[in-house]
């Protein structure tokens, strides 16, 4: 085993890192076309799901020590990282409650997975839900600004700068055909 191996993140966090980046990616895309589409109801189970794995990836991220920040990073990069990460886990956290919210509010039986559910309080005013719904989509396009830009950094370390960062979130094989393209290894 490499150096670089003892530092990735273990499977299980690498596992919740994709699932959650692919899932997100495709809700933004179904949210912005659910309604030509008819297809609402997928946006909102595929929420549902987002919001449990969100649940489920905060709990382990608290109880699991986390790979040390990549020593060549320099402290204003580590500070950045971990800022622009903490960012990342809030967002993921407040865009689906703000949608489970959003299905709350309107006051009328809703379904999670197929399981019925009564209403669980009188509807809320048309205009305070709307204002709700202007956040839940404002910060959906600021996930993915975000989430992009995250994307490009890890992007440029790995195969501009030289820092094994892309490949810490990777399958040790992955790691190593790229640590090898990448000719540090
Ligand atoms: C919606 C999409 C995404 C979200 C919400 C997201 C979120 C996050 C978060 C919160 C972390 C910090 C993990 C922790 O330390 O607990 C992280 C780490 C990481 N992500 Fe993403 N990510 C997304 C997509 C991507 C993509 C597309 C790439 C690569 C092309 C990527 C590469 C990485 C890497 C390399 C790390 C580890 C960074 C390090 O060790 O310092 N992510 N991501």
């Amino acid at each position: 085993m490499s150096d670089l191996i003892s530092v990735r993140y273990n499977s299980v966090a690498r596992a919740l890192h994709w699932s959650l980046a692919f899932l997100i990616v495709m809700e933004y895309l179904i949210g912005l076309t659910m309604g030509d589409f008819g297809i609402k109801w997928l946006h909102l189970q595929l929420g549902y799901a987002i919001l449990i794995l969100v649940v489920v990836r905060i709990i382990w991220r608290i109880t699991h020590k986390a790979p040390a920040m990549d020593s060549s990073l320099s402290r204003m990069n580590q500070i950045l990282a971990h800022s622009g990460h903490g960012i990342l886990y809030l967002l993921m956290l407040a865009i689906p409650a703000l949608g489970l919210t959003l299905v709350i509010t309107k006051g009328v039986p809703f379904n999670i997975f197929g399981i019925p559910i009564s209403p669980l309080m009188e509807p809320m005013a048309k205009a305070s839900r709307h204002d709700i719904k202007v956040v839940h989509v404002y910060l959906a396009h600021t996930i993915i600004i975000m989430a992009a830009m995250h994307a490009l950094v890890a992007l440029l370390h790995q195969f501009v700068l030289g820092h094994p960062i892309l490949s810490r979130m990777l399958p040790e094989k992955l790691a190593n055909i790229i640590e090898h393209k990448d000719g540090k290894k």
